[in-house]
């Protein structure tokens, strides 16, 4: 972890694509030494609005907001947009963080890869799930060896919601939340694992829980993917990761380690912040307990992160760019990690159309790898259609309802979405 002690105080101005998410990933920050100083989107009621509040300036074209006086970008455009905007950013020389996912097809993480290697520049992945107290905790006990060596873990991001507030979030037939596959947005159930025990999964098989006809938070809506998915990764010690996220019901974030020496999650009940470490009676040390269930401190700045979202998340990551930025060190969770976690969710699409085939993740890190995936465009996006590209569902094209349509173009007009001509 990097120490609380920051080196040098001059700000890093930064300027924020995506006036959602966005602005809770990259404000002004004494903590991190971050300064906004522009904000671009394409939706300009909503970005002049926060540009106003903010006092920085704004633009609603990329390339012109690239020709800011600013050191970073920070990308919280669309799921499946960020290699790209990351890829001219860097090309313009700045520093990088991406929102989930960082790349979309393995072509792109390709290309992603070696854009950075290209650059000398910083790009962090900012998946903000890792830095959650309890997961920098864990993280910490298992490097000081506490439940031996890495055996089998789990990671849980379930995230049910009522129609209208899936559809708010949704605005346009084909915004992504409504066309990615069960598996893409798995990063924030991966990732924790991930960093906890530094391993990299190398093969992953895909269950798919299908589009569910009986249940109105998702025939109500404009979503034609499934409920949810769980994903089998084979670590590159030998462990099992089993990764479940989608819209079931039973909302809760959790991460369960098991080592061969004993066992740490988060609780399933009550405090969900709180931290459960398990040894076997055989095994503990004399006068140490079976079970010890404590809620631990983020190891740095803690009242600082406990106003952070994601339960302190938010902070960590604006925290640790800023900090590569200042050393020149790349940042744990590198371009590298952020690809790893990212084509998890893409290879195990292909799994799943494959009745759950195993499938290899390929690591970028190789330059021998890269070429059988260069080219690979391989994608559901309706923006992308052509020969072999794959359905959303596995239940091939879902097609929405009357009364879906109908609610939708409501609810995305009460947004101040244009729904003329839908
Ligand atoms: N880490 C987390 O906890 C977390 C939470 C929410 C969202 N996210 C991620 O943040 C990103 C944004 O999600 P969101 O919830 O804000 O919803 P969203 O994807 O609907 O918002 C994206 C914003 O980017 C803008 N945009 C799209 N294309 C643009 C372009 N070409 N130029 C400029 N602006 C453009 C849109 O107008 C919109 O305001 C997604 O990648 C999502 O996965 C992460």
């Amino acid at each position: 972890m990097a120490s609380e002690t920051v080196s040098n105080r001059t700000a890093i101005r930064v300027g924020v694509v995506g006036v959602g998410r966005g602005l809770s990933m990259g404000g002004s920050d004494a903590a991190t030494g971050l300064e906004l100083v522009a904000l671009c989107d394409t939706w300009q009621e909503r970005l002049h609005q926060a540009g106003e509040r903010l006092g920085v300036a704004t633009y609603v074209d990329y390339d012109e907001f690239l020709s800011h006086d600013m050191d970073a970008v920070i990308l919280a455009n669309y799921f499946h947009q960020h290699a790209p905007f990351a890829i001219k950013a860097l090309a313009a020389g700045k520093h990088v963080m991406s929102e989930t996912a960082a790349c979309h097809t393995l072509g792109e993480g390709v290309a992603l890869v070696e854009a950075v290697e290209k650059s000398g520049l910083t790009y962090m992945f900012a998946e903000n799930y890792p830095y959650m107290a309890y997961n920098q905790e864990m993280r910490r006990l298992y490097q000081k060896g506490h439940v031996g060596e890495f055996r089998y873990g789990e990671g849980e991001y379930v995230h049910p919601d009522p129609a209208e507030v899936k559809l708010g979030r949704s605005c346009g037939y084909d915004h992504w939340r409504n066309w990615i596959p069960s598996t893409y947005y798995c990063t924030h159930s991966v990732a924790p694992v991930m960093f906890i025990t530094d391993t990299r999964p190398e093969k992953v098989n895909a269950f798919v829980i299908p589009y569910d006809t009986e249940d109105p938070t998702q025939t109500r809506t404009a979503k034609r993917s499934d409920t949810a998915a769980t994903i089998i990764c084979r670590m590159d010690n030998g462990a099992v990761l089993k990764s479940l996220h989608g819209s079931l019901r039973g909302h809760g974030n959790y991460v369960r380690i098991h080592g061969n020496q004993g066992l740490m999650e988060n609780c399933r009940h009550g405090d969900k912040q709180r931290l459960r470490v398990w040894r076997e009676p055989w095994e503990k040390r004399t006068g140490e307990p079976k079970e010890t269930v404590y809620t631990p401190d983020f190891p740095v700045h803690h009242e600082r992160a406990t106003q952070a979202g994601h339960g302190g998340g938010d902070f960590f990551t604006g925290y640790h760019f800023a900090e590569a930025i200042r050393t020149g060190e790349p940042p744990y969770l590198d371009v590298y990690r952020g690809v790893d976690m990212s084509i998890v969710g893409v290879q195990a699409w292909r799994s799943a159309l494959a009745d759950s085939a195993t499938v290899e993740v390929p690591d970028f890190r190789s330059r021998s790898v890269r070429r059988k995936y260069r080219d690979d465009d391989w994608s559901p996006d309706p923006a992308r259609t052509g020969k072999g590209q794959p359905h959303s569902s596995v239940r091939g094209r879902i097609k929405l309802t009357a009364a879906a349509r109908k609610l939708a173009k409501k609810v995305w007009k009460s947004q101040g979405f244009d729904v003329a001509g839908m």
